[in-house]
């Protein structure tokens, strides 16, 4: 027995379902399958934040999909994994899936997600290519709602653990929820915007959620700017962390 498969049946989760691979796209997941029933672990409940901290790709997907860590699980057509280049040097984090996102397993795939692959194009990125795009939970709120912070705390470890694979040169945290759950304070976006944030050594710029946006049209001149100083900051990497005037570590 490999020890891959010794840590699986320790913790009751062999056999094990593992996606398959995108030949075509070797560097992106597919949006989520439908997953077959899994067991849980001996004790029922989900698998321990140590575990999810050492998961590789095929393991963390597995744990989402069948993660019952909070009670979003329970009206989920589907978890939301994250889609993009699993070496991307942009990382985009947003709330949670929506209605469209839920039904097709893909992060920002209804109209926030329109306007969020327009911003992307508008700074000459597209979501396949240097960019990978994750929520900070993975399931969505039942009628939208903003995810509790039980929820975000109950899914923080699967994003930690996306961040920590990828090792994105750089995080754009979309609205309040992510810029709370990555930063971990509750200032208000206005004054979290503007300023350069970090998770661990990983530079984070925090702007108004599309979602917003689509309500609010004036402020996308204000996300505008924020791409561009995110953009100039992976130009020039040698930017210092503490050195500048106009960047401030929370
Ligand atoms: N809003 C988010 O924050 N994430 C999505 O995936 C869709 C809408």
């Amino acid at each position: 027995m490999n020890p891959e498969e010794a840590r699986w049946r320790e913790l009751g989760l062999w056999p094990l379902w593992l996606p398959r691979q995108e030949s075509a796209l070797p560097r992106q997941e597919a949006p989520a399958q439908a997953a077959p029933e899994l067991p849980l672990d001996q004790a029922g409940s989900a698998v321990s934040e140590d575990f999810v901290a050492t998961a590789g790709w095929d393991e963390l997907q597995t744990l989402v999909s069948q993660c019952t860590r909070c009670a979003l699980h329970e009206t989920r057509q589907q978890a939301v994994f994250g889609v993009g280049d699993r070496q991307a040097r942009w990382m985009f984090v947003g709330e949670g899936p929506g209605a469209e996102e839920d039904q097709r397993g893909e992060p920002f795939v209804g109209a926030a997600g329109r306007l969020l692959d327009q911003m992307l194009r508008a700074v000459g990125l597209n979501r396949a290519d240097d960019v990978y795009i994750a929520n900070v939970v993975k399931c969505r709120p039942p009628q939208n709602r903003t995810p509790s912070d039980t929820e975000c705390a109950a899914c923080m470890p699967y994003l930690r653990r996306q961040i920590a694979l990828i090792k994105p040169t750089l995080i754009v945290a979309l609205g309040k929820v992510a810029a709370h759950a990555l930063l971990d304070t509750d200032k208000t976006l206005g004054a979290l915007r503007g300023k350069l944030h970090h998770w661990g050594d990983i530079p984070v710029i925090v702007t108004w959620h599309p979602a917003y946006l689509l309500r609010n049209p004036a402020d996308k001149a204000k996300t505008w700017e924020d791409l561009c100083r995110a953009r100039h900051l992976l130009a020039s990497p040698c930017t210092p962390r503490d050195g500048s005037a106009d960047t401030a570590d929370t």
